[in-house]
């Protein structure tokens, strides 16, 4: 069984199969692009993943393990991460604080120890704030970190919550069009940036529209359409077949 597998996955809502039958493999260490026409099931697929749907038939393993059925938080302490399709934001908090809520979701040590600020508590405390400074380093929003989140460009604010995500300390990272609204150089940014998390060793599962960002970054890619998987392989063959041009054709997002 591979890394991340989902098995015959069917997500139905009433009579409307969102996604239907879904076999899919995921590999430890790659870039999966998903791509599909709008309402093609792309983002229920990351939902059922992530637990936030559950699926109507069909099972999904990590590590060989099932975890469809599993609570949403459940999921994400296992090192499965996402974002969102638009911006989420807590209000009031600068970037760092932002970072912060996210990161304590690995904090080990109980609430009693924090309240008595034992050593312990204080040892891991330095330990996730240097972290949570490494990675704003690492995806260059360290001059941000004292602002608030509310403030940074559209762009910025995106690469934020794909911050929020990675400070969980995720094995897998659920990207739902990560550039959406942006323009070349954001969309550059956050491709560079992708790429950077990626070499950490994190295996990245993005939907993305950019057909440019697509080819830069996955290294295999699945097409949907209508809620079925109608194609699988190396990115440029994928875009290149008959049917996925047909799928995308009447459609202004290619
Ligand atoms: N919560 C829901 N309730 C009812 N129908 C839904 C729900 N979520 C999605 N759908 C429907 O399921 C289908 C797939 O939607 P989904 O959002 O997964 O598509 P998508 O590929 O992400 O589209 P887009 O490119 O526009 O983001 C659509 O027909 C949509 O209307
Ligand atoms: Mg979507």
């Amino acid at each position: 069984m591979s890394f991340l597998e989902l098995t015959n996955v069917t997500k139905q809502f009433g009579r409307l199969s969102a996604i239907e039958d879904i076999n899919l493999s995921v590999n430890q260490g790659e870039v999966l692009g998903i791509v599909g026409p709008n309402g093609s099931g792309k983002s229920t697929l990351i939902n059922v993943m992530t637990s936030y749907y559950r699926p109507t038939s069909g099972s999904i393993y990590f590590k060989g393990r099932k975890i469809s059925g599993l609570r949403p938080d459940k999921i994400a302490a296992l090192g499965i991460a996402r974002t969102f399709q638009s911006n989420i934001l807590f209000e009031g908090a600068t970037v760092l604080e932002s970072v912060m809520v996210s990161a304590y979701l690995q904090y080990k040590t109980n609430n009693l120890q924090s309240f008595l600020r034992t050593k312990a508590y204080r040892d891991e405390y330095e330990k996730i704030v240097g972290k949570v400074l490494d990675l704003l380093k690492m995806l260059e929003l360290f001059n941000d970190t004292f602002l608030p989140a509310s403030g940074l460009s559209h762009g910025y604010q995106r690469m934020l919550g794909i911050a929020i995500a990675l400070a969980s300390g995720p094995k897998v990272l659920l990207l739902d069009e990560p550039t959406t609204g942006m323009n070349h150089e954001e969309a550059m940014f956050v491709v560079e940036n992708i790429r950077k998390i990626n070499e950490t060793g994190v295996t990245v599962i993005l939907i993305e529209h950019n057909m440019k960002v697509l080819l830069d970054l996955a290294t295999r890619v699945a097409v949907l359409n209508f809620g079925i998987k109608i194609a699988e392989g190396k990115p440029k063959e994928v875009m290149n077949k008959r049917e996925v041009i047909e799928a995308y054709l009447g459609t202004e997002t290619i």
